[in-house]
């Protein structure tokens, strides 16, 4: 979603601002633009299109301003243009902000400066605030972004820059991210890290409510009119961090950094040989949970599929019942939550706005907050009670993989805490399941190592298709879900996951000739009544293909390809089967042509409702 870039230093700010766009690419957008001050005028490019059809807009013209603002747009209201994107400037053309979030009152604003006199050349809600901004402007840039701001409602991270007052910067943030940093030339600011790796040596993660002033020389943040002493924190990511490093794409990278997320996501929290996790840091003690009588877990998107291995884990050690919300629904269907509800919030980026919003709804209603995030300080793990960190590393393509499994196994863990706290297991049996949880980084490898060409294989078969179902019964069933998303997604093959048993009540009339159907079938519980499931499909010649732990023939005789994957616990087999899924929807991706890191129409972070 939008991406904000900016910066006052000493030197040329154009580098910058196109490098920290092109690292905010991933977010996805559909424009880009930016405004530099050069010799006492502000110079505003904007391009419909990718950072390239800008770069190509500005090729060979001399912009050697020192300071400056840039923006990704991914369109919310008007239509992707040059003229709707950012920055905008107001009518006179000297100011101009780029912003991100919505303003949910643009239209009695836009009517109320259209009828003293201000003119609009633009579809977008952001327009209002360079010209409001001008309306109250008296001399003072921060005090007329102040006065200004009281006039807004909605979510915004916005950046101002005035030709009356040259060599400021004035951000403001409320439920959209910003982040100002040090570097040695000069002060910096974006919506997010990638941008700022490479020139920043410190960062302030802007609070909601915070303002800050920039200048070549300083950074100062204010809450309510009031200066105050922000933490500052290290900026100790490496460009390497967020290039492909020799893969040809994010995604592919990400899905092999996965052992690496992993071992990462269980350091210090569980020790071999130990019936213990060490999850010490949360205030979630024996008396809170003993007090627990439902989990509720909310989330979008990738996320969201986390959330039901979540319930078929938690209800089955637990003994708790778990209801699994889509963000986007739960605030709005006055849920059943109160005091004796934990609420499990699971987010990637920690800034979505539906599941920030979620979060808010069940604290509201008294229920303790867990997070599962992979973004440091994000506005997900602030507002919660209680984090757990997955501990992925920067994930840079839309289609999240290593966030994934490391919300599985963070999942797992809190779910082995509470059950070691309260009682559910011997701890012996914990014991188990840990130390097998410390062998999973290794099985994962083993996945990604034995044979890339077999999975290539089935991608590219699947790119044929229009159309492809995944089945599963359990926990199978869930990572179905998964599977389905990701090839949805990069490339826009229709893909449905189906519970297997609930085929026949529908979908089944669905499988015709070739049809490819991927089927999991790794739980040893339902596995005959899996095997009769891929009967029915292969009986309507479809072309199936499976997935079985080692030392499992049973699918032999009914499936087109097996592929037999290292063995685990059934409970445990999610963060297993998920990773030949998104290597299928990422072979099927590129055999298409499509856009595997930047999928259309979608975006990393979704930081509006
Ligand atoms: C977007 C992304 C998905 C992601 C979802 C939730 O739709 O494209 O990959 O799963 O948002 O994002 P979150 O950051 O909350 O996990």
């Amino acid at each position: 979603m939008c991406g904000i870039a900016g910066c006052i230093g000493t030197e040329a700010a154009l580098p910058f601002l196109i490098n920290g766009l092109k690292k905010l690419e991933y977010r996805g957008y559909d424009s880009a633009g930016i405004a530099v001050y050069d010799n006492g005028n502000i110079i505003v490019r904007r391009k419909v299109g990718k950072i390239s059809e800008l770069e190509k807009a500005i090729a060979g013209e001399t912009i050697n301003g020192t300071y400056g603002i840039a923006h990704t747009r991914w369109a919310t209201h008007g239509a992707p243009s040059d003229r709707n994107s950012h920055p905008h400037r107001n009518d006179d053309g000297h100011f101009a902000v780029v912003h991100n979030g919505i303003i949910e009152n643009y239209l009695d604003l836009k009517k109320e400066l259209m009828e003293k006199g201000h003119v609009f050349s633009s579809e977008t809600d952001t327009e209002v605030l360079p010209n409001l901004l001008a309306d109250c402007y008296e001399g003072d840039l921060l005090q007329a972004v102040w006065k200004a701001e009281k006039r807004l409602r909605g979510s915004y991270a916005a950046v101002f820059m005035t030709e009356k007052e040259p060599g400021v910067l004035v951000a403001i943030r409320k439920d959209s991210p910003l982040i100002v940093g040090y570097g040695k030339n000069g002060n910096y600011l974006a919506s997010d890290i990638p941008a700022l790796i490479g020139y920043v040596d410190q960062y302030i993660v802007l609070k909601n409510d915070e303002s800050a002033v920039l200048t070549k020389d300083s950074i100062t943040v204010y809450q309510n009119g009031e200066k105050v002493e922000p933490e500052v924190l290290p900026l100790t990511m490496d460009i390497a961090a967020a290039e492909k490093g020799g893969y040809d794409h994010f995604m592919l990278k990400e899905i092999h950094e996965q052992p690496r997320a992993l071992r990462d996501c269980l350091s210090g929290r569980i020790t071999p040989n130990e019936p213990m996790v060490n999850l010490g840091e949360l205030k979630l003690d024996r008396e809170k949970m003993a007090s627990i009588n439902k989990i509720m877990m909310v989330a979008c998107g990738t996320a969201y599929h986390a959330c039901f291995v979540g319930k078929y884990i938690y209800e089955k050690i637990l003994r708790i019942p778990v209801e699994v919300d889509i963000a986007s629904e739960f605030r709005y269907r006055d849920p059943i939550v109160d005091e004796h509800t934990l609420t499990i919030v699971v987010s990637q980026s920690g800034e979505t706005a539906d599941t920030l919003a979620a979060l808010a709804e069940a604290k509201k209603k008294g229920s303790h907050i867990l997070a599962i995030t992979n973004v440091w300080e994000s506005s997900i793990a602030r507002e919660a009670d209680d984090v757990i960190y997955t501990r992925a590393g920067l994930e840079i393509a839309v289609a999240s993989t290593k966030a994934y499994s490391t919300q599985l196994l963070s999942i797992y863990l809190l779910g082995f805490y509470m059950a070691e706290i309260c009682g559910k297991m011997e701890r012996n049996e914990i014991k188990q399941y840990l130390d097998e949880l410390y062998r999973l980084p290794e099985k994962v490898q083993e996945i990604l190592d034995r044979d890339p060409d077999a999975i290539k294989v089935l991608g590219e078969t699947v790119a044929e298709s229009e159309n492809a179902f995944f089945i599963g019964r359990g926990l199978d069933y869930v990572v179905a879900l998964e599977g389905a998303l990701k090839l949805k997604e990069i490339s826009y093959i229709h893909a449905e996951a189906y519970a297997a048993g609930e085929l026949k009540h529908g979908t089944l009339a669905l499988i015709v000739d070739q049809v490819p159907v991927i089927c999991l079938c790794t739980q040893r519980d339902v596995e005959e009544k899996m095997i009769s499931n891929m009967v029915e499909v292969k009986t309507r010649d479809a072309k199936v293909l499976t997935f079985v732990f080692e030392g499992d023939n049973h699918g032999e005789k009914v499936s087109d390809t097996v592929i037999k994957l290292p063995n685990t616990y059934d409970l445990l087999s999610p963060i297993l089967t998920v990773i030949p899924l998104q290597l299928i929807a990422y072979y099927a991706s590129v055999k298409r042509g499509a856009d595997v890191d930047q999928p259309r129409n979608l975006a990393k972070s979704v930081t509006v409702e």
